[in-house]
């Protein structure tokens, strides 16, 4: 799968391909106006004689210029703006995007088993479809953006906003909160992860599944390490401990590309780093750090929510 994208420039769905053409467009017009500017600029230095009238000038250049082009800008972009989706939930599969600070709570539902279930920090996609964010927030006012999927919609405490995304072809494409929330605004990532439909398909059956059991006894005792701790206050691993929403759910932690919403790449040792510190990784992050934990028990842990696919 290709390397996680983030640029307005690379569009890879349709809303975003209409907005990347607007910004070339009205960037281009600006440009020429800018070098048409710059060179008469050039022209009236070198040449002292003035063989046009001042009222040619302003009439022309300052009245009829402007009101031709800004006009013609204005009607084709507005025109061009209206084949942007609309943000309805029609025809769209639906998927409920809480933001917090400073991590993304994400809600799906399962058509088969008609379970509702939660994952964090990675929105999974089918290719080509077009699916409907229901947006809002816990806290305060953030805003979700993935640049190569479309704009940029803000979530509000107490309402739901929507946004409609769909990717023309599989990959990983990086999104980023666009709303300053804080301390760790800059470490609120997210990945939309866009598959083949029959992958997705498999995918979303599985991860609607509880927690796998441990096969070994370093996962047994990761096991009894989580609730030792104490993460089930905060975090839920269906099958093992639920109903706490504080944290993310790490049912199938181990499956996401990404630990600490984008902030490290996942795996057993950014694992452990991040339960043994996360106050070092992202200061101000609402996670304790598990100050009394020994080596071996961090490791069976780690290896523990790693291997929760
Ligand atoms: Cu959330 Cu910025």
């Amino acid at each position: 799968m290709s390397a996680p994208l983030q640029s307005v420039f690379h569009p890879a769905g349709p809303d975003a391909a209409i907005i990347t053409q607007l910004t070339w467009v009205l960037f281009g017009g600006g440009a020429l106006i800018f070098a048409g500017v710059m060179a008469l600029t050039a022209l009236s230095l070198r040449r002292s004689g003035r063989p046009v009238s001042p009222r040619w000038w302003i009439l022309g250049a300052g009245v009829a210029f402007p009101v031709v082009v800004l006009s013609a800008l204005l009607v084709w972009s507005t025109w061009r703006s209206t084949e942007l989706s609309p943000q309805t939930s029609r025809g769209a599969m639906s998927i409920g995007v809480t933001a917090k600070m400073w991590w993304w709570e994400v809600r799906y539902h399962d058509p088969v088993s008609g379970r509702e279930f939660a994952g964090a920090n990675e929105i999974r996609i089918p290719v080509g479809k077009p699916v409907y964010l229901g947006l809002t927030s816990t806290d305060v006012i953030h805003s979700l953006w993935v640049p190569a999927l479309n704009g940029k919609m803000d979530t509000v405490p107490g309402r739901v906003n929507g946004l409609r995304l769909q990717a023309d072809k599989p990959g990983i494409y990086r999104g980023q909160c666009a709303e300053y929330c804080g301390e760790q605004h800059a470490r609120m990532a997210l990945h939309v992860v866009a598959l083949p439909q029959d992958e997705f398909d498999r995918w979303l059956s599985s991860e609607a599944q509880p927690a796998r059991e441990p096969t070994s006894p370093l996962l047994v005792r990761g096991r009894a390490a989580f609730l030792e701790q104490r993460c089930q206050a905060c975090h839920t691993i269906r099958g093992v401990a639920e109903g706490a929403r504080l944290g993310p759910d790490l049912t199938h932690v181990g499956g996401r590309t990404h630990i600490g919403a984008g902030t490290l790449r996942n795996h057993r040792g950014t694992l452990a780093g991040w339960i043994a510190d996360p106050q070092a990784i992202k200061p101000g992050v609402r996670m304790p750090a598990a100050l009394d934990i020994d080596g071996p028990t961090l490791n069976a842990l780690a290896a523990y929510l790693e291997h929760l696919k």
